[in-house]
């Protein structure tokens, strides 16, 4: 192995540390604790799995949370009903709504009801449009694709005129991620299933984002030697030696990629204990941001 791995777990720890620290002392100078609002609707099993480690992190970390679990076949007027609600909840610092909704619910409509001082998904439009323009601030970043940076950045990859390319351009990680390399000076490039000549894309690439869904779909020799690899991706593997038939393997081909990457994210502990530490750190900053 050659490359040096990243290890998430490690640094997702010292980000909830952190914010934790942060939270003692707000409390300890008689602050109101951070509380988040998680809204789930309907019964998906991923979702509700996310939702449920979402509120044990505020626990861990002393923040407050509460949650908002709807059936699945709530009325969009309900729904925006319970955002306006927590909107004006003066105990509610942030407010997530898990995705993806139910498709008879307008996901954007539903997003852009969210206060934008409380919206620590990053997802509402306002927050994405100031993400995609020049001298502007969102007042928080969507959590993966701030994580990937932190990563990169703890890790002392050096983004600014760095070749990154991006695979992927979902709402979710892709296109913010592109986004918040850009605002860093690297020259991006955002790949996805229409893109021609993939392989000889990413062997461009110093910094390679990969957040497309696809099993092991970055080989080896995809890589350009000494890169950085940021592995998004959580793909269920058949594997008779685990108890549960199963392993979870990421985008890239991870045994081929350590021998050329300078740098790697294994999966799992990599990209994805950032998620839930970013959102906490967002959080922290919404309550901030209402009760200085
Ligand atoms: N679904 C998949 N990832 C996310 C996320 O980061 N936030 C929310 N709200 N829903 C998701």
């Amino acid at each position: 192995m050659t490359a040096q791995l990243i290890d998430g777990k490690l640094i997702a720890q010292q980000v909830r540390d952190e914010v934790a620290a942060n939270i003692a002392k707000r409390t300890a100078a008689g602050k109101s604790k951070p509380t988040l609002a998680a809204v789930l609707v309907g019964e998906r099993v991923d979702s509700a799995t996310y939702v449920r480690a979402k509120g044990k992190a505020c626990e861990e970390l002393g923040m407050g949370s509460v949650s908002r679990h709807l059936p699945a076949d709530i009325s969009q007027e309900d729904l925006e009903k319970v955002i306006k609600d927590l909107n004006a909840d003066k105990s509610v610092n942030g407010i997530l709504v898990q995705l993806p909704l139910p498709s008879h619910l307008d996901e954007e409509r539903v997003l852009q009801l969210i206060s934008i001082e409380k919206d620590v998904d990053g997802f509402s439009p306002l927050n994405i449009g100031r993400l995609a323009q020049k001298g502007r601030e969102p007042l928080f970043v969507p959590c993966t694709p701030f994580g990937c940076i932190y990563l990169l950045e703890q890790a002392g990859v050096k983004i600014e005129g760095a070749n990154a390319v991006v695979l992927g351009r979902s709402n979710i990680v892709g296109m913010p991620a592109a986004l918040l390399l850009i605002g860093k000076n690297a020259t991006v490039t955002v790949c996805h299933s229409r893109t021609k000549d993939l392989a000889n894309v990413i062997r461009q690439a110093d910094i390679i984002i990969a957040a497309i869904g696809k099993m092991e779909m970055v080989r080896g020799d995809w890589i350009k030697p000494g890169a950085a690899v940021i592995d998004v991706g959580i793909n269920s593997k058949p594997d008779a030696t685990k108890k549960s038939g199963y392993r979870l393997v990421g985008d890239v081909n991870f045994d081929e990629a350590k021998e050329v990457a300078g740098f790697i994210t294994p999966v799992p502990g990599g990209v994805g204990p950032m998620t839930i530490a970013m959102l906490m750190k967002n959080t922290l900053r919404a309550a901030e941001i209402q009760d200085p």
